[in-house]
């Protein structure tokens, strides 16, 4: 069925027609491999060349400084289980700092490797998921060997104030006996490249993740930036690809069309900004005056411009997913809240939602192609099917 209406850019977007155009030649006649010392791995060599230096160029870094990965969540792991374990094998500790708020790829890489012995410790967040630069800073200790915490979150939206934490921790590092060391900041930022400045020069980081499929890129495919001088221990072993940091015959075409996307969300983001903030300002009005009892959850101010986040108490993420369906509408319930287990989303614990309202969570992300008749008409039908999934739930918990 064609969806009418899609308000699910946080999960993913639409390929880019630049970036299409720019993977095509790879799929058909210039199918070299990188590493072949002929015309046709030239060729390839030199499309990741220049895709290297336009990511470059955007995260503000040196070319060398960039490692084209899998999916955001290859990137993720690879640094944070790559500088962790580097970090320990140069007898430098094995203490981790994260917060309650990361997505799965950070915190299921830090129980990874608490199996192998290292210990974490996850920084609470307030009520609208806000990290405090002074909690994360306090709980960096002699042994830490790695900071890692999200730029913006997919869920609530919340952006956090990296730089400010990245200063923080610096401070802290330097006032530890025997500091002798930077402690490594790595941000999760596949949330962050269609509204945020992905300049790690001003935001301070060590490392930084993103995802090409959030930014109207390819499926599959992500970047990570190690500055020069970070200890990490790659963790594909295989051929020398990407100065040793990436072992694997190169996805030339998918590469070449992120460094498109990313440019394209680069030149974009001012009216990004202003196109899906208006929109979402036109949802969020609307959705908190027609519905009762609904409650807008995240930041009111440090979100992402594309990001509306609502829970309805009573009522349930599954049905009212499922009447916006069937009326044409892709929407999410943020990260799957496990209606069988009533397990709610981590990042609602986090920031202390009750279960009554995490129950009936709803994430609408707009994107810069939706348009305020799409916006009126899921104001529309969404009082209905809010009331319809809670007059279900009443039912089905009177007939328990
Ligand atoms: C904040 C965040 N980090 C990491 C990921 C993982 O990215 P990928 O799906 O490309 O593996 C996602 C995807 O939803 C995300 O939203």
């Amino acid at each position: 069925m064609k969806t009418a209406v899609y308000l699910d850019h946080a999960a993913t977007t639409r390929l880019h027609p630049k970036a299409l155009e720019a993977m095509l030649p790879f799929l058909r006649d210039a199918y070299g491999n990188p590493s072949g010392n002929y015309a046709l791995g030239r060729q390839a060599a030199r499309a990741i060349d220049e895709a290297r230096s336009t990511v470059a160029g955007v995260l503000n870094c040196r070319p060398q400084e960039t490692v084209f990965t899998g999916p955001g969540t290859e990137s993720i792991n690879a640094a944070v289980k790559g500088v962790a374990f580097a970090q320990r094998q140069a007898g430098l500790g094995n203490h981790i700092v994260t917060t309650t708020l990361e997505h799965h790829a950070v915190l299921h890489s830090c129980e990874y490797l608490e199996e192998f012995g290292f210990e974490i410790t996850y920084v609470p967040v307030d009520a609208y998921g806000m990290v405090d630069p002074d909690g994360v800073a306090r709980a960096v200790n002699e042994r830490t060997v790695l900071v890692s915490v999200m730029l913006a979150n997919n869920e609530i939206g919340t952006v956090q104030p990296i730089a400010r934490i990245v200063e923080a921790v610096r401070e802290r590092a330097k006032s530890l006996p025997g500091a002798r060391r930077r402690v490594p900041v790595h941000t999760d930022a596949v949330q962050g490249a269609n509204a945020l400045d992905l300049d790690v020069a001003k935001l301070g980081v060590d490392l930084l993740s993103l995802s090409a499929h959030k930014f109207s890129g390819p499926k599959g495919a992500g970047v990570l930036y190690v500055k020069r001088g970070t200890p990490f221990l790659s963790q594909l072993s295989g051929g020398g690809q990407e100065r040793q940091r990436r072992a694997g015959t190169e996805n030339v075409a998918s590469i070449a069309a992120t460094a498109v996307a990313l440019r394209e969300a680069q030149q974009g983001r001012e009216s990004y900004r202003a196109v899906c903030g208006a929109l979402t300002r036109r949802l969020a009005e609307g959705v908190l005056r027609a519905v009762p009892a609904a409650t807008f959850n995240g930041h009111r101010e440090q979100r992402l411009p594309n990001n509306a986040h609502f829970s309805f108490e009573g009522a349930e993420s599954d049905g009212i997913l499922s009447a916006l369906d069937k009326l044409g509408i892709a929407a999410s319930a943020g990260s799957a809240c496990n209606s069988a287990t009533w397990e709610p989303s981590h990042v609602l614990v986090a920031i202390g939602m009750p279960l009554r309202r995490a129950a009936g969570a709803l994430r609408l992300t707009a994107g810069p192609e939706n348009t305020e008749e799409e916006i009126d008409y899921v104001l529309s039908v969404l009082p209905g099917a809010v009331a319809e999934s809670r007059a279900s739930a009443r039912h089905g918990l009177s007939a328990k």
